[in-house]
């Protein structure tokens, strides 16, 4: 496994209780939905794995995250980028007055190769998005919602990760601008082998790219299941206000 949760509990300001012993597993080059409503504990699991929880004044109070077979709870969040996984939070964090090409560039900062990787790198990633690459030159706070989480996934992509957490991806995109990122986002998988954990509430955008799926309710998992299998049935009462 490339990722697990053992038994994962997590207090929020020492009294919120938002996960309440979730166990799961990641396999290495999956990819694996989390589904559930508003609240359910979705992003608390991604901020779980990227060590995010400590900036919000959460902790793993009991169980263990574990990474390539290492224990990384309280793992400061840049030791954990630079171990290999990237996160792309809720909202879309890019720098608005930088041009596309530059967000992008600020991506592989962290990384100590040379230019010439890297400028590889940046081509395979503008490959995924060639509408976005057509837009290089253009500041990012001018892009649509659907360019917008585009060029947040070329720039996590350029830290290369093994693990790429997607927080929502679809939120607030019309339709066709959806199925044309989640499109995206199984290409990157099926090219470059990137692990990826995706958190959403549109099972009918992610189930047909995963290949397992959890869904949680109340800060535990209601269900899980080869995401073949969930396709076929009706699991809105699992997540759609069931809270
Ligand atoms: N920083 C925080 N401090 C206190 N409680 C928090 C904090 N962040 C989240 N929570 C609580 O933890 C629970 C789970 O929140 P989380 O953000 O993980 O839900 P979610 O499934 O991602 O929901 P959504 O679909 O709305 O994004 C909620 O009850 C939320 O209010
Ligand atoms: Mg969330």
């Amino acid at each position: 496994m490339l990722l697990e949760f053992n038994e994962v509990e997590i207090l929020y300001s020492n009294i919120i209780l938002a996960l309440k012993g979730v166990t799961l597993e990641v396999s290495e080059g999956s990819i694996v939905s989390i589904l559930g409503s508003n609240g359910a504990g979705k992003s608390t699991i991604l901020k779980a794995i990227s060590g995010l929880l400590t900036t919000e004044s959460g902790r793993i109070s009991k169980g263990a995250v574990i990474f390539q077979g290492k224990r990384i709870n309280g793992v400061e969040p840049a030791v954990i980028a630079r171990s290999g996984i990237s996160m792309v939070m809720e909202g879309r964090a890019l720098f608005r007055s930088l041009t596309v090409e530059e967000n992008i560039k600020v991506g592989s900062l962290i990384r100590k190769d040379g230019k010439k990787q890297i400028a590889e790198d940046l081509e395979t990633i503008t490959r995924f998005f060639p509408r976005l690459w057509e837009r290089k030159r253009q500041t990012a706070g001018t892009l649509s919602g659907g360019e917008a989480q585009m060029l947040v996934i070329s720039m996590a992509l350029m830290t290369k990760p093994k693990l790429l957490l997607l927080d929502e991806p679809s939120l607030g995109l019309a339709p066709l601008m959806a199925e044309h990122v989640f499109e995206a986002i199984k290409k990157i998988n099926a090219d470059l082998g990137t692990t990826i954990v995706l958190v959403e509430q549109n099972a009918y955008l992610s189930l047909p790219i995963s290949d397992f799926a959890y869904v949680i309710t109340n800060g535990q998992v209601a269900l899980k299941a080869a995401a073949e299998e969930l396709e076929g049935r009706d699991i809105s009462c699992y997540y759609l206000g069931a809270n």
